[in-house]
């Protein structure tokens, strides 16, 4: 079988770490975004993943090459000279996806996480015997997605409706889909839609079915619901495999560290923390609902909370960062200082005290 991860876009919403590297390529829960959902997709089956891209692709296939031998899996890129949207990338890769198998294949939005259930969304698909399926997820706030109208019992869907102005469910597009063949021969080689030309045409046919997701779901692509996605993905970890999680005296709650990272003593971490590789965290140290990337070093007694350190960041000693501060890669927080959501720039030095959430460039 064969997916295709949507990865365009600019992931705006998650500067300024998304100033150093793609957004698939943001680590979460310790290593990149799209790796958790490469891994998933190996795991069915799927031989080769196309990353449909309109920028950069020499930067994820440099980073991806190394996994390619490691997983098993082939990755290609289908590159875009103009954005084609969430369609028209399917209608570019087209190629790639018909492998004269009849075999349907996997599309991702690239910022979603869950448990990737995608053994059962295989065998709903091949139940139903429709054209499309996609998974569906319940929210709170469904305005900011597309939302979905199914029947209950067969999960054939009704309507269609991306980012509606007025109620019409609280059932959402989890970005997640296995799609026949077929389908291709619906979209055309231009910037289209699937949320809005794709699937409500699919739907008027009775060929779309929708499957509700077991297990948490998330879109990370913004730093309060990143903060919030680390969270559920840690608990999802408990209840699967605990022993990835850490444990002792100094750990409250679901934390993860990297085995090459090095933690002091007298310090108190968690909940839904995470630690990454060759991180330094130093005696002392406060950290809670935070994610402190690869190569970062928090100094004694700091306190770090609802917040992300980027990669190689230093935060100093006694100084307190909170309320979704988010700090680029190389960003040095000097002794004592405060900050209060401070997003912060790569390579910057942070000498005075950020009294309220503002960008410093
Ligand atoms: N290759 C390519 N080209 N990818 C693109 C383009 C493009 O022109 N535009 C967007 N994408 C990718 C994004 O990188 C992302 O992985 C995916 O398509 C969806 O785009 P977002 O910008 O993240 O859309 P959204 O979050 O507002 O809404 C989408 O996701 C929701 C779930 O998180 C829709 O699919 C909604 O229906 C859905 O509920
Ligand atoms: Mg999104």
């Amino acid at each position: 079988m064969k997916a295709l991860i949507l990865v365009g876009g600019f992931g705006t919403r998650l500067r300024p770490l998304t100033l150093s590297v793609p957004k698939p390529l943001v680590d979460f829960g310790n290593k990149p975004m799209i790796l958790h959902q490469i891994e998933a997709l190996k795991e069915v089956g799927v031989t080769e993943v196309v990353l449909a891209i309109n920028y950069q692709p020499e930067v994820m296939l440099n980073f991806l090459k190394d996994f390619e031998s490691k997983l098993g899996i082939k990755i290609t890129c289908s590159q875009e000279t103009e954005p084609l949207g969430t369609a028209g990338p399917l209608a570019l890769a087209r190629d790639k996806l018909m492998d004269g198998s009849g075999d349907p294949f996997f599309v991702l939005n690239s910022d979603v996480i869950s448990e990737y259930p995608f053994a059962e969304l295989i065998e709903f698909h091949r139940a139903h015997g429709g054209e499309a399926t996609i998974m569906v997820t319940k929210v709170d706030e469904p305005s900011k997605y597309g939302v979905v109208v199914m029947e209950e019992g067969t999960g054939k869907v009704e309507r269609f409706v991306e980012k509606p102005k007025v109620f019409v469910g609280n059932k959402i597009n989890a970005g997640i889909y296995l799609l026949n063949p077929s389908v291709l021969d619906r979209i055309e080689l231009k910037p289209t839609s699937i949320e809005k030309e794709v699937f409500p045409r699919i739907a008027a046919d009775q060929g779309l079915f929708a499957m509700v997701l077991p297990g948490f779901w998330m879109d990370i692509g913004q730093p309060r619901d990143y903060i919030t996605g680390l969270r559920l993905y840690l608990d999802s970890l408990r209840k699967k495999v605990p022993a990835r999680l850490a444990s002792g005296a100094h750990v409250l709650g679901n934390v993860l560290v990297h085995e090459t990272a090095v933690i002091g003593e007298g310090c108190l971490i968690g909940p839904d923390v995470a630690v990454g590789p060759g991180c330094v965290v130093e005696a002392g140290v406060r950290l809670s609902r935070c994610t402190v990337m690869r190569g970062a070093r928090v100094k004694q007694h700091a306190c770090v909370s609802s917040s992300i350190i980027g990669w190689h960041s230093t935060v100093g000693k006694w100084a307190r960062v909170e309320n979704m501060t988010i700090l680029g890669e190389d960003v040095h927080v000097c002794d004592e200082i405060y900050s209060n959501g401070g997003v912060v720039l790569p390579h910057k030095e942070i000498k005075s005290s950020i009294l309220k959430p503002e960008i410093v460039m």
